[in-house]
Formats: structure tokens, C-alpha cells, sequence
């Protein structure tokens, strides 16, 4: 595995993040939904860079790809989500790839009744986008290539690495 970003490199881009958004939602009824299980490293690290009142929730998602590295059927549920009508809402995952996930799971928080919805991501794989949105934020733009860490597994696996690192084809 090669190291794409350190845990410092990491870390002083989601601090900037942070700032960011409580500049963005300063002020606002803000609720951070992020999606499990790949966005909770994100979150966690998150919500510290940012200085202003917000409550958090999550949703679930997953594409089945078990061995594989690329998505194939998408299930999501929204269950035990608290009241979002009136709310701005900031959906949180770990990677934007095709934009397949954070579409459905938009689509659905729609229908919640959020003031606004805007989406958030560490890592963004530009050439590989199939929807038509794009993230609000971003951490990085990022090859096509598989990475993990930071909450990003491969197969389950890999998700507590501090570091994003690429998976080469011999580490599959
Ligand atoms: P999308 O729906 O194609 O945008 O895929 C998003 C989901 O696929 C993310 O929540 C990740 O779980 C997973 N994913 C996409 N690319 C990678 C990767 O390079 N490493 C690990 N997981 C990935
Ligand atoms: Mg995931």
C-alpha cells in the first residue's frame, strides 16, 4: 500500500473544513448526517474543527461490494433519523466515486423537508462521477484509484489506518 495523504495532511485539511462550514451554516439550525460506516472517522474529526452549535445523525448505506472494488446494488435506510423539516442539513460520507450513493441518500432526505441539503466529503474520485451533482465541500480530488483509511475499508477491513493510502492491485 502507498500512502496517499499522512494523518497530518489529514488533519490540517479538515480543520480548514471545519472552518469553512461554521462560516457557511453560522448561525443556521444546522443537523451533520453522516453516512455509515465510512463517514464516522470524518464526522467524528469534523464536528471538533467546527466551533458552532449543530447536532449530528446517521444514516446507513452500502453497495455490496464485498471483494470487489468497484459498486454494485445500493441499499440505504434513514431509520431513526430525527426531524429534519426546517433544518439545514449537511450529508456526510467518506468518498464521493460515482456519486451514486450520496444521490439516493439525497433524494430520499428530500423528502424530510431540510431548509437546505448540501453534501460533504473527504475524498473526491473526479473522473469517475455518473449523477449529476457534485459535492458542496471536499477534502481532496483524488485519481481513479481504490483507497482506504480514515474510515474507507476494502472488504471490511482497513478502516482505523490514520492515513489514506492506495491499494495497488498485488494488496487486492
Ligand atoms: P458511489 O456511490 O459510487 O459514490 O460510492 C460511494 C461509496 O463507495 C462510498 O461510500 C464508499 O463506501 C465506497 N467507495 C468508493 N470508492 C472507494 C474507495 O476507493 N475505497 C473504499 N471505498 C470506496
Ligand atoms: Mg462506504
Amino acid at each position: 500500500m502507498r500512502t496517499l495523504y499522512t494523518a497530518a495532511q489529514i488533519a490540517d485539511r479538515v480543520q480548514e473544513l471545519g472552518h469553512e462550514l461554521a462560516q457557511v451554516y453560522a448561525g443556521r439550525p444546522l443537523t451533520l448526517v453522516g453516512v455509515l460506516h465510512g463517514s464516522v472517522v470524518l464526522v467524528a474529526d469534523l464536528i471538533r474543527a467546527m466551533p458552532i452549535p449543530h447536532q449530528i445523525a446517521f444514516v446507513r448505506a452500502s453497495s455490496y461490494r464485498g471483494e470487489a472494488t468497484t459498486g454494485s446494488s445500493l441499499e440505504t435506510s434513514l431509520e431513526g433519523l430525527p426531524d429534519l423539516a426546517g433544518r439545514d442539513v449537511l450529508l456526510i460520507d467518506d468518498i464521493f466515486d460515482t456519486g451514486r450513493t450520496l444521490a439516493a441518500l439525497a433524494k430520499s432526505i428530500h423528502a424530510h423537508g431540510p431548509t437546505s441539503l448540501r453534501t460533504a466529503v473527504l475524498l473526491w474520485k473526479v473522473d469517475r462521477r455518473e449523477v449529476a451533482a457534485t459535492p458542496d465541500f471536499y477534502g481532496f480530488k483524488i485519481p481513479d484509484e481504490f483507497v482506504v483509511g480514515y474510515g474507507l475499508d476494502y472488504n471490511g477491513n482497513y478502516r482505523n489506518l490514520p492515513e489514506i493510502a492506495v491499494m495497488e492491485p498485488e494488496d487486492l
